[in-house]
């Protein structure tokens, strides 16, 4: 094990910790190798008082691998700075909104992603939280019986599917690139997932979920809730509230996260890189 050189204090759950002692900027490989082993172990690591170029924001993701796309803007501002109304037509506002549910980066494109660095630029006066849930802990915690039912059950993924579910028609006003809406077939994807590096089951559930082969609609929308539900529960979940320069970093292959409600009158601007996924472990069929 390399020697630490920063300070690991674990969140108030069943996974995370907050990291200090470190500038993501400027690690040596020993560092890296070091936070590399610390970010399987506690899946979401938070990093406060970075304040990341983009630049080396995107240098930092790079390090876990290929990025799935270019560093993207979470945010309700335009680029001409004006902010954007809370309108259900808008189409930013309605994947800001779609967000909230809880849900797995990029289960719906063919490879999930396989993590994520998020920094925030620009924090709301209140609310605005990201949320994470822990799929591993949620899966050790299901009943045996339940851990059978499920053992050999897949989902369906789609962005349609979810943004429809929350009443937001896809590609309305053409102010989203559209990212996620695709026309193949959704990916199925089981429903207990193994970490490729760690080897430990967990849950893969969230919005984008449905459509379970083998149970009726009724049945698979009535037992994917019932894992949502209890999935995403104390002391299951997170919630972070951000200061302008926190960094996080989370493992999409084994944890939920949702954005929260803000006052959407007021600039959140939060810069997000995806890193992609291995193709030999988190590419699906589309079905
Ligand atoms: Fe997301």
């Amino acid at each position: 094990m390399p020697e630490m050189r920063f300070q690991i204090e674990p969140l108030d759950a069943s996974f995370g910790a907050k990291i200090t002692g470190i500038a993501l900027a400027d690690l040596d490989q020993a560092e890296f190798d070091a936070l590399y082993q610390v970010w399987l172990d506690r899946a979401l690591l938070i990093f406060p008082d970075q304040h990341l170029s983009n630049e080396a924001q995107v240098a930092f993701a790079k390090r876990f691998g290929a990025l799935e796309f270019d560093l993207a803007p979470i945010s309700n501002v335009r680029k001409d700075g004006s902010v954007r109304r809370d309108d259900d037509k808008d189409d930013v506002v309605k994947i800001l909104k779609g967000n909230m549910g809880w849900h797995h980066d990029s289960t719906y494109m063919p490879v999930q992603a396989k993590g994520a660095v998020f920094t925030a630029h620009t924090v709301p006066s209140q609310g605005g939280e990201t949320g994470w849930a822990d799929m591993t802990a949620a899966y050790e915690a299901l009943t045996p019986e339940m851990q059978t039912r499920i053992a050999d059950l897949s989902a369906h993924h789609s962005l349609y599917y979810s943004q429809q579910k929350m009443g937001f028609k896809s590609k309305e006003d053409g102010s989203y690139s559209g990212y996620g809406f695709h026309d193949d077939a959704p990916p199925l994807r089981p429903l207990v997932k193994v970490h490729p590096e760690t080897g430990r089951r967990s849950l893969l559930i969230g919005r984008h979920a449905y459509g379970i082969p083998g149970l009726n609609e009724q049945e698979s929308e009535t037992l994917l809730d019932e894992l949502n539900a209890f999935a995403c529960q104390p002391p299951r979940i997170y919630h972070h509230h951000w200061q302008v320069g926190d960094a996080v970093l989370w493992d999409n292959r084994c944890l939920m996260h949702q954005a929260t409600p803000w006052p959407m009158h007021e600039p959140r601007v939060m810069y997000h890189a995806r890193i992609a996924g291995d193709e030999r472990t988190e590419f699906a069929a589309p079905a």
